[in-house]
């Protein structure tokens, strides 16, 4: 196996263009280093801003690529950040977890000129910029016009919403985790948004859409309490979720039923209007899921006007031309 610091250096040469065209764009994060492509599964090193945060799956790190990791940060000018997320440690070893109020707002960094708060410490697991996601962002920024109105659903830091305002739209941003909201205020403050047309919606997804969709709440669901929210069409639905994930209103299982989630979203859209859908089970492959996409438009008598993908970009390499993460925009009549 080669060294660290060997696989370090080719990471950065292979993605020399990028750099060029991210560092011109206004954009100062990335994956500096994909270690489950890249020679080293369970590593994986992020520049976000000030900061270079490297993220450990499982194992530990030996010595030698401690200092080497050590030796690309002062190279960078960064300050080194280490997040232990291995298995059998607890959450709050796993890399210093920290109550809301204890993080420092202070950090951000920069991607296409928007502004977004990252923490050397957080509540949650995750950092609060996914770079993955960028391809999307990018998306966003590009195609969502002043006039649209757009439902971000698992808004998480509200960082889809706030690409998806960057040339004036309305925006609800759905997630029921009350600091990751938190954050996406933080963000919208951070892009000097227009509070009245940026909107925080506090809860669960399920609900939600149901009552936008005109479904409404029904059964045992309707005995909890909700937020209630009027039925209503939008111009573009965001709907990146988590792959797997429980709640008192539903499942989000994205390999058994991705149309549970995907069905409701195409009733709650404007004739011609598009979803940026994704799936992020490593386990399911481009054509599977674009059938499953094609299948339940046509379920919900919408007829797809457009489908595209939009790939990662080189910071998340897959040799095996299938990355885990799958983007579509699907525009539906
Ligand atoms: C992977 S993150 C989504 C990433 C986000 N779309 C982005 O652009 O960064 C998953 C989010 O889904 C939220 N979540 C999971 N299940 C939910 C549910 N049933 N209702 C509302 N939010 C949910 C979590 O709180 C978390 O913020």
């Amino acid at each position: 196996m080669s060294g660290l610091n060997t696989l370090l250096e080719r990471a950065i040469q292979v993605r020399a263009d990028l750099l060029g065209r991210l560092q011109a764009e206004g954009t100062d994060c990335w994956r500096v280093f994909h270690g489950v492509a890249e020679g080293r599964p369970g590593l994986a090193v992020d520049r976000y801003g000030p900061l270079l945060l490297v993220q450990l799956f499982h194992g530990d790190l030996e010595p030698e690529d401690l200092h080497a990791l050590e030796g690309l940060a002062e190279g960078m000018g960064l300050r080194l950040v280490l997040w232990h997320r291995g298995q059998g440690r607890g959450a709050a070893e796993c890399h210093g977890r920290r109550r809301i109020e204890e993080v420092d707002f202070g950090l951000t960094c920069c991607e296409e000129g928007q502004r977004f708060a990252i923490a050397q410490r957080s509540p949650g697991l995750d950092p609060w910029l996914f770079l993955d996601f960028r391809a999307a962002r990018r998306w966003l920024r590009a195609h969502v016009p002043a006039e649209a109105s757009v439902l971000n659903l698992f808004a998480y830091t509200c960082s889809a919403g706030v690409s998806a305002a960057r040339q004036g739209a309305e925006v609800w941003n759905v997630d029921f985790g009350g600091w990751c909201l938190e954050i996406g205020s933080r963000n919208r403050e951070l892009n000097g948004l227009d509070p009245e047309r940026f909107h925080f919606w506090r809860e669960d997804v399920f609900p939600i859409l149901w009552q936008l969709s005109g479904k409404g709440v029904r059964g045992r669901a309707a005995q909890r309490p909700y937020l209630r929210v009027e039925p209503r069409l939008f111009d573009v639905v965001i709907l990146d979720p988590p792959t797997l994930a429980r709640s008192p209103f539903g499942k989000v299982d994205l390999v058994a039923d991705y149309p549970a989630m995907l069905k409701p979203c195409l009733l709650a859209l404007r004739p011609g209007g598009r979803i940026l859908a994704t799936n992020h089970a490593a386990g399911v492959d481009r054509e599977a899921w674009e059938q499953v996409l094609r299948r339940t438009a046509e379920k919900a008598g919408r007829e797809l006007l457009a489908l595209e993908f939009l790939a990662p970009e080189e910071d998340f390499p897959s040799p095996d031309g299938q990355p885990p993460l799958k983007i579509a925009v699907l525009s539906a009549g």
